[in-house]
């Protein structure tokens, strides 16, 4: 089984070494798109010709599953790749807001939980649509970040952790005084830094990787 997957950059390996793991003879094509990352902070319409581009060069490369393994594209333009690729198989990863209504994930008052996403992400009428559908506007707390991924793909280059550490603390220690009780990482990139983003926050963060391998173990006739 030859499986497709692409992002804007790291992130997406997330996805990618979680399946590995589960489905170690799979074969794993990665596409990123160093060029025009971040997708975050593009346009609607550039960010689906990015998708549309990464998807064809995956056709080519003759997979049979297509993970978008990023949630800007997947909110941007997963609707459009399937309507346009109706016999393609796509996973998308979509902001894990469902975790709102988890027992596992209960909080003692609303607006105890915040979703740590990229610009465009936030502005997506397909978060509104998820927020719609959970019943959890005035829950949730969206955060959106335009330099998170940045510093994640920073820090994938140089591996100075203490240097990643010093710029989240510049970034994101404000939300340690917003008494969050769970933080829910709607960008693939955020995964790469879980362990450092509850360091410097001291709020435990969700992350919903083993879903969505579930879901392409499952379209892929695998047994998990
Ligand atoms: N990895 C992408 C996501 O999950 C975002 C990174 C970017 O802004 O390109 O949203």
């Amino acid at each position: 089984m030859r499986i497709g997957i692409f992002d804007s950059g790291n992130g997406g390996l997330v996805i990618s070494r979680a399946l590995k793991k589960k489905y170690p003879f799979c074969q794993i094509i990665y596409r990123q798109d160093p060029v025009f990352f971040p997708y975050g902070e593009k346009d609607k319409e550039q960010i689906f010709q990015r998708c549309l581009w990464q998807t064809k060069m995956l056709l080519r490369a003759q997979v049979n599953v297509i993970v978008v393994a990023c949630n800007t594209a997947t909110v941007t333009s997963l609707n459009r790749l399937r309507r346009q690729f109706s016999s393609v198989p796509f996973v998308g990863v979509e902001p894990f807001v469902k975790a709102v209504n988890l027992p596992q994930y209960r909080v003692s008052a609303p607006n105890k939980m915040g979703l740590l996403v990229t610009s465009r992400t936030a502005e997506s009428s397909q978060l509104k649509n998820l927020l719609d559908k959970w019943d959890c506007h005035k829950r949730l707390r969206i955060l959106p970040h335009p330099k998170l991924a940045g510093l994640v793909e920073e820090y994938c280059k140089h591996k100075n952790r203490f240097l990643l550490l010093s710029k989240l603390k510049t970034e994101l220690s404000w939300l340690s005084k917003e008494r969050l009780q769970y933080l829910i990482l709607g960008c693939t990139h955020y995964g790469l830094i879980k362990d450092e983003i509850e360091q410097v926050t001291g709020i435990p963060c969700i992350d919903n990787t083993p879903h969505i391998v579930k879901q392409i173990l499952k379209l892929t006739g695998e047994r998990t």
